[in-house]
This record gives structure tokens, sequence and C-alpha cells, in this order.
């Protein structure tokens, strides 16, 4: 959604907030600022756009003096990405400075209280009625004004905030949005996500809700929920900045399609023993896998497209009914849920607003909630009641590739585990399975040679306006996800249509020239599909088709058309995403789009 840095010890504070701030501009990234504490002054210095242009603001004052500072990369949701609007805001005599992350949903009656007591406002913002909300209630105690200030505000927040007369010292707040700290010999160190905390150590403390901190000379003072002093432990991770670099790659995006096979790998294998399948996590006893009559499936975005692929899975191997939710709409049904309802929350970055709702709400009506997520310290896996980690390692570009597959490698052993346990299938049919499972690496790396046909095609792509992708079935789920990637990447209007029902309606937009991707790869499908796909062409629509190498001779006379290795039909999403992957990679970089960090999006959506 937005990153948030913060620095105080005994070095100059101004590289490491830059340097953080670069670990998370994936996080967000339309507007920028910094402020730093110094002889009893706060100077903050904003920019309109993206990092790179506070980085060359900043670079004739670098590293500077000042020890003490905060950051932030915005996404807006209050007022235009400018510099007027750019975090940090500062209280109206400059006493204190506020980064945050959330959307404060009281700020209006807020804002017109501060506004009859005499303050006024620079910005469009709803985090300045924060600012200015710091220094009405400043009583001399710094974390006692952020607190108070704190239990005033409604909504989401993250905050980090530097009051002038106490320049050693920065005071954290949170509920709902992250905050990680962290410290080493060079002092202490906060942010959205440790992402930007891993070159300076690898144990950090994570903020649960409604936690502070008070950072005073180096030390780290927590502060419960109920504002009594406690000890808090740290969180060890085991992941390096080395991943979150570049690696040689032209993006992050590029790298990550790369990394799928060992990220599916990684993924997976661990819980594969002995032919069984063994979550570390999530153990219920065959009792309890018996008892659950139903499982609803709920997330957003490519999550979402994941959940598609599960659906179809855990009904055929595990005879269980299963739904796929959008969370956003989700959360705000009357769904009849009980103890016997598995809801499986999907969600990589596991901070996503609409996810975490929606699981909130499934506790609440009484359902058991599994989460599947590739972030050990967040908010969704701390809520659930089971966690199954993906294994993907950190992903820096903001169109999730390796993630969403390592998330298919778990539904699909998961759909097999439950159909294990609850011993609805031939053990013949599911060992079968997990085999196919077992060499999706290496078909992945296949799926990989064929990358030259992608970018070739994608040349074919650049100029198009619109695209609509088709499929049955599993070939509907790797159209929808392809579909999605296409557009947040590239700007082409696409759509996703399960092929069968595209005749009802949409087809009217197929006219001559019309590019319409069918993912033709399911055998069972193949003649429907096949039907289809002659509907479109006899309006004027050029194919490309998506499908493997033994229907090539029926799909001659396709315009385009990309491979994938062979599998079980169930499986053929988490194949078909790397050449539909790579195909909107060219092009959105033919079309001089910003890949890593398209417009308008942020890698975590922690807001509405
Ligand atoms: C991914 O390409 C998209 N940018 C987005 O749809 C994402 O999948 C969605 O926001 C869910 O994010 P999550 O997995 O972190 O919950
Ligand atoms: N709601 C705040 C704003 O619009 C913070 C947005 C963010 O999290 O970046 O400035």
């Amino acid at each position: 959604m937005c990153g948030i840095v913060g620095y105080t010890g005994k070095n100059a504070a101004l590289p490491y907030l830059l340097e953080g701030l670069s670990r998370l501009e994936y996080r967000g990234y339309d507007s920028a600022g910094i402020a730093v504490i110094e002889n009893s002054r706060i100077d903050v210095t904003r920019t309109g756009g993206s990092l790179s242009l506070l980085e060359e603001k900043l670079a004739p004052f670098l590293p500077g003096t000042a020890k003490t500072g905060i950051g932030h990369t915005r996404w807006a949701t209050h007022g235009a990405p400018t510099e007027q609007n750019a975090h940090p805001h500062l209280s109206r005599s400059g006493l204190f400075a506020v980064v945050h992350n959330g959307i404060i949903e009281n700020y209006t009656e807020l804002k017109e209280q501060l506004v009859s007591d005499g303050f006024s406002f620079s910005s469009q913002t709803d985090t300045e009625v924060i600012a200015q909300l710091l220094e009405k209630n400043y009583d001399g105690s710094f974390h006692g004004t952020v607190r108070k200030t704190a239990a005033m505000l409604s909504g989401s927040f993250a905050l980090a905030v530097l009051c002038r007369n106490e320049p050693d010292s920065i005071v954290c707040i949170r509920k709902e949005s992250p905050l990680v700290l962290g410290k080493n010999e060079n002092g202490v160190f906060l942010a959205s996500d440790s992402s930007a905390l891993l070159r300076h150590t690898k144990d950090v403390f994570r903020l649960e809700n409604n936690e502070s901190v008070l950072i005073e000379n180096g030390e780290l003072h927590f502060f419960a929920p109920d504002g009594s002093e406690e000890e808090k432990k740290s969180i060890h991770l085991n992941r390096s900045a080395h991943d979150a670099e570049k690696n040689g790659y032209s993006h992050f995006m590029l790298k990550e399609i790369f990394e799928e096979p060992a990220a599916f790998r990684n993924t997976v294998a661990p819980f594969l023993k002995n032919g069984r399948i063994e979550f570390s996590g999530f153990s219920p006893t065959k009792e309890e896998v018996k008892k659950i009559s139903r499982v609803i499936i709920t997330a957003c975005g490519s999550a979402y497209h994941v959940g598609i692929a599960g659906k179809y899975a855990i009904e055929r191997l595990a005879k269980l009914p299963c739904e796929a939710e959008i969370a956003s709409e989700f959360r705000y049904r009357s769904p009849v849920l009980d103890e016997r309802t598995l809801v499986v929350v999907i969600s990589q970055s596991g901070e996503t607003a609409d996810s975490l709702a929606a699981l909130r709400m499934a506790k609440e009506k009484g359902a058991k909630v599994l989460s599947v997520v590739n972030v050990p310290e967040s908010t969704i896996a701390n809520e659930s009641d089971s966690v199954i980690y993906t294994a993907a390692g950190p992903e820096i570009a903001v169109a999730t590739t390796k993630a969403y597959c390592a998330q298919l490698g778990v539904v699909y052993l998961l759909a097999a585990f439950l159909a294990f346990e609850r011993e609805e299938n031939g053990k013949g049919e599911l060992q079968s399975f997990i085999r196919e499972i077992r060499q999706i690496p290496e078909k992945l790396s296949r799926a990989l040679d064929y990358a030259q046909e992608a970018q070739q095609t994608a040349k074919q792509l650049a100029s198009l306006e619109h695209i609509y992708y088709i499929g049955r079935q599993s070939d509907f789920a790797a159209a929808a996800e392809a579909s999605l990637k296409m557009k947040e990447i590239s700007y082409i209007h696409c759509e996703a249509y399960a092929a069968g029902e595209l005749k009802h309606g949409t087809i009217s937009l197929i006219e001559k020239g019309t590019l319409v991707v069918a993912h033709a790869c399911c055998d069972r499908m193949f003649e429907k599909t096949v039907s289809n796909i002659r509907e479109v062409k006899a309006r004027g629509a050029r194919v490309l088709a998506v499908t493997t190498k033994k229907h090539l001779k029926e799909l001659s006379d396709m315009e385009y058309v990309l491979t994938v290795p062979e599998t079980d039909e169930l499986l053929f999403p988490v194949l078909e995403a790397v050449p539909l992957q790579l195909l909107a990679f060219h092009t959105a970089l033919l079309r001089g789009c910003s890949v890593d960090k398209p417009r308008n999006l942020a890698k975590s959506v922690t807001v509405e």
C-alpha cells in the first residue's frame, strides 16, 4: 500500500532512509518524502512522482548530519499524488512530523473540529489531520501524545512520528497496517515490511494491532494495547537481502518469472514425504477432515484466480463442495458458515485489507480459517487458525508471478491432502496426481524454454487496445490470470471469459482483427473450446492459441500459438502462466510501461 521507513542511531539518517524507501517503492510509488530532525528543527523534503525525483532533490545534501528521520513512499487514497499531499506531514508549528500507511475513516469530523479549533490545512489528505491532532493533544509526553491521538482515529494506520522536542526519538503505533522494527550496532531501523530491514538485521520485531513503540537513544520500549510497557520477542527471518535484488535481470518481474520452477519446488517439496502430504502449520486429524462439509476459498486479484483453479481441484479430487469468492464481496455478504466450513484465505503479502476482513468475518461465524501466505510475519498469517506458507521468497514486482505459481502448488496439494484424508478417491488417481505435481518444476523450466516465442508474439500485440481471453474449466482459471497480468502491466484493456459464456453477449464486441487468446490445453474440453474458437474466427477475430503439442495440427490455422508441456488438466494453470506472463512482460516493455511498478497499483493493498 505504501512504504514507511525510519532510522535513529549514530550515523547519518538520510542514506538509510532513501535506501529503505527504494526497497519499499514497490508497495506504492506516486509520491515520496523524508523528514529529519536536528538542532531542534524538523526538515521535510517531499516530491510528487517517483522516488527518483526525491533522490535527485536530496542528492546535493547527502549524507547530511541528522541522525534521526522518517520517510514515506505513498499510494494516494485521499488527495492527488502531488508534493503538497506527499508525506511526511508537519503539524502547525512544526512540532511533529508524521508518515502514515492506511486510511483514517473519521478524518472529516476530526478535521472539522480542528478547523473550529483554529487549525488550517495545506493538503487534501486524511493524514494531515493526524499531524494537527498531535499538536493539539501534546501534553509534554511524546509517546503519550501519540497514543492519545491514535485512540481518536478510526480506520487503519501505521504511524511513525518525530517530535522536535525529542531529537533522538521516534514513536510508532499501528492498527491494521503493518510495521516492523530491528536494530544493530548502527542504530534502530523501522519499515512497513522486512525487505527494507534485511540488510541491517534478520531479527525483527513486528508491531501488533494497537501496540506502540518509543525508540529513545537507540533503545526500543514496546507498549501493549492497554498502554503498559511490555517485553517483546523478535522474529528471525530466513531471507536475505540478496533475494530482493535483480541479480542481473532487467526487471524484478522477469527474474521472478524465471524463479518459478524453484518457487514451486521449494514450496511443494517440503510437504511431500514418502508419498504422503504433510503440511507444517496445518495438520487436522482424519476425523477433523471428514467433518469438513465444504471449502470456501477467498482472496483478491491473482490470489482469487488461484482460488478458481483450487476449486476445480478440490471438487474433483476431494469430492467436497468448494467455492472461490472475491474477498471484497465475500466480506460484506451474509454467508452461512459454521465449524464444518473450511475457509481458505490466499494472500501473497498477508496484509490485503479485503482478505483480512473476510478472514475475520469467517472466524466470527465459526468457520475454521486456513491461510496460504508468502510473508511470514504478516497479519493474515497471524490471525488464521492454520497457515501454509509458500516459499516463493520476497516478490518485488507488483504483478505477482512466482507467488501465484507457488500458491497454486499449495492449493493442488491441499486438494490431494483432503482427498487422501477423506478417502474419497482411488489411491491410484491421487498417486498419479502427486507424480504430476512432482514433475511441475521441470515442466515449468521447459515452458520457460519457449520464452523466445512469447517475446516474438508480443510484437503483434503491443499496439492493440483490446484483448479477450477465453477458456473452459481450469483453462478458464488460466485465462483469468493471463488477462489480469496483461492489463495490469501493459494497460491494454483485457477481459477473461468462460469460453462457453462469450456467446451470451460479449461476442458482440468481436470484430475483424480482434485478438482472442484461447486457452485450449484441457483435453476434456478441447473440442468445445475449438468450437468457441471457430465462433470468434467466423466473426473476424485473430486467435492466439495456448495449447499442447498434440493439438497443434487441429489449430494449424491459428494466427499465433504458444505451447506448454502436457500435464494433468487441473495443473495446466501453473504451466500456462509462464508463456502468458512473458507475453505480458514483453508487450508492456514494447509499450514503454513501468513493468515492475505499473501505474495506480501497489503490491499490498492494505486499504479497502
Ligand atoms: C497481482 O498481480 C495483483 N497486483 C493483485 O491482484 C494481487 O494479486 C492482489 O492484490 C492480492 O494480493 P495478495 O496476494 O498480497 O493478497
Ligand atoms: N491515506 C494516506 C494518503 O492518502 C496514506 C496513503 C498510503 O498508505 O500511502 O496520503
